[in-house]
């Protein structure tokens, strides 16, 4: 079972009969009685303690790696990073000018800063690349989130003229905002090549059994994204399938208070804070036919992101970009990870841990051990990442709250069945 073991108990065997040897041949009896009991019992305290190390990781780890236990204590105990499941970040800085919302992204601001990376497929970088290339740029002030998007696209193309259509039934273009992190109150809107919009205000994931609050749904009473405008430029003839289009701009202008509407988010942020984003891109295959375009029958929709959630199903804010809010000093900003990453990640291992283990046993547990084995990343939340974990579940087992206190017990997150997630200082 623990590979590693024999190979160290001989180092320790060969170390401690070298020091013994050479230490006695100058000493004398009595001294070298002496040297030779403490240095065994050094020697059995170090093979214990690292054995019992050993025993804890392998009990801890589902997996049946057989990875030497001396390497794998190493590294994990080294590397509580999870830096390959970071999310991609993109730093937006501050501007003292407010861009012209007309679509064309022709202002110093949006010239003097960084794209985004191109989007990638949903399910993630092992899918195939996008066959039109996506990205965007963001800039803020103290009343606005502006986001200007370039997408190439050799059919333009767009049907739906009503405000708060599905507008995914034609291409276009979604932006996803989570200021506080907390994957709940987080707002969607999208918008096709026709500047026609649809704002929508999810309490929680549709998996979570979230609803859409928009006025598609309740009129005039629904959430609608006051004070949003947009716009669109087309480097082409928008319908015209005899012309073979470049791209499509939008620029698009959203009221920091309406997005933060009902989260923890600070309006305006501080420089250095994050709030969670996301883009998509929702391309149909559409033909010539005749003198329209039409959807190619019985062909699924293509998924471009900028952040893949590895799953067809954008609604998993934490998956989502990081935005990191920056001064007005073009690059003069070095991206910083987010110091809560690591319980934030973990908080999540935890949250699908319990899921899994709810489906097997139709309730939550309390007991770490036994939903332990159901952690997407094995051994993620027992290989000593965090403080001591502690979930309390209410007694019919169907809702939990789980603190998980990073190693300093400074801060800690907070984790519920209904995926709402919190950090703060303990
Ligand atoms: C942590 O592990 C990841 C891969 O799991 C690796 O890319 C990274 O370099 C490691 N970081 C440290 C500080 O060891
Ligand atoms: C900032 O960086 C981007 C990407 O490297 C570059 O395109 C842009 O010109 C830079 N802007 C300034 C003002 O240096
Ligand atoms: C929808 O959002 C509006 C704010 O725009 C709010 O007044 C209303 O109560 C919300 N409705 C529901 C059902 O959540
Ligand atoms: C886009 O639509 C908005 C209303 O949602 C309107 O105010 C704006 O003038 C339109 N802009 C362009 C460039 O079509
Ligand atoms: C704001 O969020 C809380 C939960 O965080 C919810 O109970 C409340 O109904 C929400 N308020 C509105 C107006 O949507
Ligand atoms: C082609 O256009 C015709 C006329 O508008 C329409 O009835 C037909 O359904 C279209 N074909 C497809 C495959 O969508
Ligand atoms: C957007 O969300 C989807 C689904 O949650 C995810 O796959 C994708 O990576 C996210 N993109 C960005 C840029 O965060």
């Amino acid at each position: 079972m623990h590979k590693g073991v024999p190979v160290l108990l001989l180092l320790w065997c060969a170390c401690f009969l070298c020091v013994f040897f050479c230490v006695s041949c100058t000493l004398m009896t009595a001294v070298r009685v002496f040297v030779f009991v403490f240095v065994f019992v050094a020697w059995c305290c170090c093979c214990c303690g690292l054995d019992a190390a050993a025993v804890a990781v392998s009990a801890s780890s589902s997996s049946s790696s057989s990875e030497p236990v001396l390497a794998r204590l190493v590294r994990d105990n080294s590397n509580c990073s999870f830096e390959s499941h970071y999310p991609y970040q993109y730093v937006t800085y501050k501007t003292s000018e407010a861009p012209v919302i007309d679509g064309s992204l022709d202002e110093p601001l949006w010239q003097e800063v960084a794209w985004t990376r191109d989007f990638l497929d949903i399910s993630g970088p092992d899918f195939p690349t996008p066959r039109f290339k996506t990205a965007a740029k963001i800039r803020w002030d103290d009343k606005h989130l502006y986001i200007g998007a370039y997408l190439q696209e050799p059919q333009i193309w767009a049907t739906l003229t009503k405000h708060d259509s599905v507008i995914f039934h034609d291409n276009d273009f979604e932006v996803f905002v989570c200021p506080d992190g907390t994957s709940h109150y987080y707002k969607e809107f999208e918008m096709n090549a026709l500047n026609t919009t649809w704002s929508l205000c999810l309490n929680k994931p549709y998996a979570n059994n979230g609803y859409e609050n928009s006025s598609r749904v309740f009129g005039k009473h629904g959430w609608d994204d006051p004070g949003l405008r947009s716009g669109v430029y087309v480097d082409g003839v928008l319908n015209d399938v005899n012309v073979v289009d470049k791209y499509w701009t939008v620029e698009i202008a959203f009221p920091l208070t309406a997005l933060a509407y009902n989260t923890t988010a600070n309006v305006p942020p501080t420089p250095g804070e994050y709030w969670r984003i996301n883009f998509s891109r929702v391309e149909w295959h559409v033909f010539k036919n005749g003198s329209h375009y039409s959807k190619v029958p019985n062909t699924p929709e293509d998924n471009w992101v900028l952040a893949p959630t590895y799953k067809v199903a954008i609604h998993r804010p934490e998956y989502w970009a990081y935005l990191q809010f920056a001064d007005t000093h073009v690059n003069g900003t070095s991206a910083v990870k987010d110091p809560d990453w690591t319980i934030r990640f973990l908080a999540m291992q935890l949250y699908y841990a319990e899921l899994s283990f709810k489906m097997k046993s139709d309730r939550y547990s309390a007991d770490l051990a036994e939903v332990e084995q159901y952690t997407p990343i094995p051994g993620a939340l027992t290989r000593g990442c965090t403080g001591k974990i502690s979930v309390s579940v209410d007694a019919e087992g169907k809702h939990y709250s789980a603190h998980v206190p990073d190693v300093s017990r400074r801060r800690v997150a907070v984790i519920r069945d209904d995926r709402y997630l919190i950090v703060h200082d303990t």
